[in-house]
């Protein structure tokens, strides 16, 4: 579909660029971290450059969400969700290189160049993240007993996938059972039930070896899952960081201010005191399940059937949170855009065979987003023996 026709698709569907500033933030105070390391802050941004598109008329949470946010490249926050009365859904927040700017705390007009160097020059000083006493995600807290994911405003974001996604644009929090040392990455997760989800990690990935520790001792592995966080976190969680390194380092550094920190109380686990919505639980032992088919980045849908079996135990949330998801699946969408920053920071692993990684890179810093979903497809023919994530 060219821009066009996206215009008039936006224009149908009454929404708008808009710059008024009601993004509810809370006033500052001493105990509270500061708002400008969340997720409300960067859609203030949004809103202030004129950036930020409001779906004010009611919005099906079934295909409508995916599809407006495929058929568009601006910040979409769907205010106005159909049996999701009080939430909101924010999609596209990194779609192009001012977003990514803007999300980083610049101005935006920078070239990619300019943004780049900026981000190296950041990422030379680690920031660590800093623990705080509070934080707006313990606003509401419901317990196992009373626990429904249902109640998230989960989009089911593409017909051709087998169900709701809860985790597209977010962060799966872990630690090593042997050494503690934390992992912070992205796996995609389906909703299966009021307590259940999937999580499709690659085998090579951190998680699935921390898992492989867990299981071997017949253990659950605790796991924390944070919606609604600063992009920062997302594009460190996201980023090939190596064994042993904190990715929320790596965050700190990239939003130029430390990861404010809360401990969850069900799972030994730190997660940002400002995300939106925080579900914690532990992966099960000894229990397979299938995930997708799910329309992924490489524009087809994929099947895991190996994927782990997530049961959560507590969900907190800040008062009418919003839901930070992405519509994946078509050239150049932001998870693309994520993947092209960090292949040219070199950090993109996708854990396949070299040969292929080495194309991917390629892809991705030239910006081939259509060749890039090829390269996706035909993993097999370059598969050595780890499976890649696709
Ligand atoms: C939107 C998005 C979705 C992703 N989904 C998955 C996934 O389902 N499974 C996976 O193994 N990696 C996925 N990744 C890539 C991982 O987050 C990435 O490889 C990260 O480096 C994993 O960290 P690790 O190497 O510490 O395991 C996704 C990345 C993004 C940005």
């Amino acid at each position: 579909m060219g821009y066009l026709a996206v215009l008039n698709t936006l224009s149908q569907h009454s929404i708008r660029p808009n710059t008024r500033s009601d993004i509810s933030l809370r006033p500052p105070s001493p105990e509270m971290p500061s708002e400008s390391t969340g997720l409300r802050h960067f859609i203030q941004r949004l809103s202030d450059n004129g950036r930020l598109v409001r779906v004010k008329k009611p919005t099906e949470w079934r295909f409508e969400i995916g599809r407006m946010t495929r058929q568009s490249r601006s910040p979409l926050l769907f205010e106005n969700i159909k049996e999701y009365p009080g939430r909101q859904v924010f999609t596209n927040g990194l779609s192009d290189i001012d977003s990514i700017a803007l999300a980083l705390g610049l101005e935006c007009g920078h070239s990619q160049k300019s943004l780049l160097a900026e981000a190296r020059r950041r990422m030379g000083s680690l920031v660590k993240p800093k623990i705080v006493p509070t934080g707006p995600v313990l606003e509401n807290i419901v317990s196992a007993s009373e626990l429904n994911l249902l109640q998230l405003p989960v989009p089911h974001w593409s017909y051709k996938d087998r169900g709701r996604y809860l985790g597209t644009w977010h962060i799966n929090v872990t630690k090593d059972p042997e050494t503690g040392s934390r992992n912070v990455g992205v796996y995609r997760m389906q909703m299966l039930g009021p307590t259940q989800a999937t999580v499709s990690a690659s085998p090579g990935s951190h998680l699935a070896r921390q898992f492989a520790k867990a299981e071997k001792e017949g253990r659950p592995l605790p796991m924390a899952v944070a919606i609604g966080v600063s992009e920062a976190v997302v594009i460190a969680a996201a980023a090939a960081y190596p064994d042993g390194m904190d990715e929320y380092d790596l965050a700190g550094a990239l939003q130029q201010a430390p990861v404010p920190l809360i401990s969850c109380q069900t799972a030994p686990l730190e997660i940002p005191a400002n995300s939106e919505i925080v579900i914690e639980g532990a992966i099960q032992p000894g229990v397979r399940v299938q995930d997708g088919p799910y329309f992924d980045y490489t524009g087809t849908p994929n099947t895991n059937p190996n994927a782990f079996l997530f049961e959560a135990t507590r969900l907190m949330h800040r008062s009418n949170p919003i839901f930070r998801g992405a519509a994946i699946g078509v050239p150049g969408a932001e998870d693309h855009q994520l993947f092209a920053f960090l292949a040219a920071l070199n950090l993109v692993d996708f854990h396949g065979s070299r040969l292929k990684q080495r194309v991917q890179n390629f892809l991705l810093k030239q910006r081939l987003f259509l060749a890039f979903q090829f390269s996706g497809k035909i993993g097999p023919l370059l598969r050595r023996k780890i499976p890649s994530r696709d």
